[in-house]
């Protein structure tokens, strides 16, 4: 692997790789049109053309000042994330920022100073994709900024953010086993929108922390920095310099940089068994045989008897035993080494709907917090305050 540049997590790194270069003769004109290297606009006026092109969403062009009143000049305590290209913030626009706009709590998503080449191509991937495409599983970007080397999005909040944070804290209760499997619908149908957009989009970067959820739970895909135009006419995949996250990417893609939207299914394949099993691809602090995820538990997804040892153990049993084989098969499809063999979007969104367990989503809740203290024995306890 070539170049790998840490992402602000332990374990999880944004995959870049000179393999494969990605070349203009690989791509259709379409994609030429999205994402051309030698024409990537650089200055407002270009980016504002370029989007007013292609847009079928508004976005409002905001002010590097109105973004600095939006977060209180991006104040610590309002971050909500950060890594990769820069920093997330929470941030409220008032009736009072400009006339016309409706009073709104925002993400602002602010890529770092030195405005990189791969940075900036980050951030116009999103204003053009984000500005294209509108889903009830996609967030929605609601403006940018592009004032000298100021490079940001504007997001709708999501009040309870991304699912890694959801799903791996230590302060927030466990998942329960019908919100793992709401959220693995809402992904999936983002997922499959995306493969049957009339132009496919690989979104190639699907893993917990780009998943985002609000209050009742409703799952949006977010960060699109990465995404690509999928093959179009007779080819079978586009190749592309390899960038992705380890531990989520496909294999058939990370030793050959051949794209298709099956890797998205394979990335899929993945989050279902982090859900499934409460543990994150890739984590050093398990002995070494479990460390890689997919190597530890694929084998065990077929075998009915093991496949309960496996299930993550903070939902303490309480699961539907046969809707866990039926997602555990299809965790086992979606991470069979060849692609071909991989289900669709389409059909990993039909095997998901009869596991859904209606009604018994909270609604509008505060997010609990509970506080966890180590005892001297070592048994971590929590105390749910709300
Ligand atoms: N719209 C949003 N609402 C709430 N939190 C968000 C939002 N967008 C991003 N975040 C938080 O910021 C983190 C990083 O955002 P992301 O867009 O994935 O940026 P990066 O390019 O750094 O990966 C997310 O994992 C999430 O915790
Ligand atoms: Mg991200």
């Amino acid at each position: 692997m070539g170049n790998c540049c840490c992402r602000g997590q332990p374990s999880i790194y944004r995959v870049s790789s000179n393999a494969k270069s990605e070349s203009p003769k690989d791509k259709s004109p379409s994609q030429n049109a999205r994402m051309d290297h030698t024409k990537m606009p650089s200055n407002p006026e270009e980016v504002e053309d370029l989007r007013r092109s292609s847009a079928t969403n508004p976005l409002i062009a905001f002010s590097f000042d109105e973004l600095k009143i939006i977060t209180c000049n991006f104040r610590q305590d309002y971050m909500l994330g950060g890594g990769g290209f820069g920093n997330v913030y929470k941030g409220y626009i008032t009736e009072d920022l400009r006339e016309g706009l409706q009073p709104i709590t925002v993400a602002v998503k602010v890529h770092d100073g030195d405005n990189s080449y791969q940075g900036h191509r980050e951030w116009l991937a999103e204003v053009i994709f984000l500005g294209q495409l509108s889903h009830p599983n996609l967030v929605k970007l609601i403006g940018y900024c592009c004032e000298a080397e100021h490079r940001v999005l504007i997001y709708e909040y999501m009040a309870r953010g991304s699912v890694e944070n959801n799903l791996f804290s230590r302060v927030l209760l466990p998942l329960p086993w019908s919100i793992r499997m709401k959220i693995a619908f809402g992904a999936a149908k983002g997922l499959a929108f995306l493969h049957e957009a009339e132009k496919p989009v690989i979104y190639r970067d699907f893993k917990t922390s780009n998943i985002l959820l609000d209050l009742e739970y409703n799952t949006k895909l977010s960060d699109f920095g990465l995404a690509k135009d999928g093959p179009v006419g007779d080819k079978s995949h586009v190749s592309t310099r390899i960038m992705g996250t380890y531990g989520y990417a496909a294999p058939e893609y990370i030793m050959t940089g051949h794209l298709t939207p099956r890797s998205d299914v394979y990335s899929f394949g993945v989050v279902l068994l982090e859900l499934l099993t409460g543990r994150r691809s890739l984590d050093k602090s398990k002995p070494a045989r479990e460390q890689n995820l997919t190597d530890w538990a694929v084998p065990l997804l077929r075998e009915k008897k093991k496949l309960l040892n496996i299930i993550d153990p903070r939902l303490d049993g309480d699961y539907p035993i046969k809707s866990v084989h039926k997602a555990a098969m299809l965790a086992y499809h979606c991470l069979n080494r060849n692609p071909k063999a991989r289900p669709l979007m389409r059909d990993i969104v039909d095997s998901l709907e009869p596991l859904q367990i209606p009604g018994e989503v909270p609604t509008s809740e505060k997010p609990t917090l509970t506080v966890i203290t180590d005892t001297p024995n070592g048994v971590i306890k929590e105390k749910v305050q709300t």
